[in-house]
């Protein structure tokens, strides 16, 4: 192989690094419900008739504009202050409303793998305080509640 050839396939192959990259940012580890659905249809099905499937779309009882202040979205979608979670409407509108991974958290190694230990399989108290919190729902009872998250059985 010749010089030019070298450095064209060298040049090839930073590009090609760097395109995974960006994917990465846009394509995280957060890969939304639809992706459960395959083989967990009816936990997927149960979820869907609870308040968390439809939480952002609720925030409009306070104002449409409630959609877009972070401040309230924060808590009603998917792994907003996480690496390759919720960012808008226009970007990641699949990882609206609290669904599956806002529990068990990212989802894409398990989808890949089917193993049971690349997932959260019983999220406890402190992973429903990330939003229920003190301030926001008082007298929140883990014990109760998370018997409700599938929907009722
Ligand atoms: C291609 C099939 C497949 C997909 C897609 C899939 N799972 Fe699973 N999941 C499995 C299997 C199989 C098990 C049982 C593994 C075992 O028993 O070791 C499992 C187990 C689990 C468990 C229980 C883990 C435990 O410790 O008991 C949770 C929670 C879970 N999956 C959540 C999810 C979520 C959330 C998604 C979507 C982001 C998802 N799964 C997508 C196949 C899948
Ligand atoms: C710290 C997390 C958090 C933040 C921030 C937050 N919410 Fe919520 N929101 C919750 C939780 C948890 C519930 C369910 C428990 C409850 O009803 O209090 C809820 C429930 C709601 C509901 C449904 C209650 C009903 O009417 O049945 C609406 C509407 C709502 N929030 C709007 C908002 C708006 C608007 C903001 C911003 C001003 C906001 N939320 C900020 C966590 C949060
Ligand atoms: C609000 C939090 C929350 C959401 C949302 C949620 N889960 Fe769970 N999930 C839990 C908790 C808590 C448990 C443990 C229940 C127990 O064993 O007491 C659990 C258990 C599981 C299990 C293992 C036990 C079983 O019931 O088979 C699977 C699989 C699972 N969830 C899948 C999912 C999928 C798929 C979604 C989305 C459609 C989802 N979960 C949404 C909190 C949640
Ligand atoms: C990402 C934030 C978030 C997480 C994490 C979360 N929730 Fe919620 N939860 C909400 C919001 C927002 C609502 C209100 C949805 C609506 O009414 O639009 C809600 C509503 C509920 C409701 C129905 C209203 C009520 O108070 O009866 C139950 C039950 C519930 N959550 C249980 C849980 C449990 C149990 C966990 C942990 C295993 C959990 N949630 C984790 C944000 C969250």
């Amino acid at each position: 192989m010749n010089r030019l050839m070298l450095s064209i396939a060298a040049a090839c192959f930073l590009v090609s690094l760097i395109a995974v990259t960006a994917g990465a940012e846009i394509f995280g580890d957060y890969v939304g419900y639809t992706a459960c659905a395959e083989c967990h249809s009816d936990i997927v099905e149960g979820w869907k008739s609870t308040p968390h499937a439809n939480a952002f779309e609720d925030l409009k009882r306070q104002g449409e504009e409630k959609q877009s202040v972070p401040g309230c979205v924060r808590c009603h979608v998917v792994g907003m202050d996480e690496d390759g979670g919720f960012i808008d409407m226009e970007l990641t509108p699949e990882l609206r409303d609290v669904q599956c991974e806002a529990c068990h958290g990212p989802g894409r190694a398990h989808v890949e793998s089917q193993d049971s230990k690349d997932i959260l399989g019983k999220p406890g108290e402190d992973a429903c305080r990330v939003c229920h919190t003190e301030g926001q729902d008082k007298n929140f009872d883990y014990k109760a509640k998370s018997r409700l998250v599938h929907g009722e059985k």
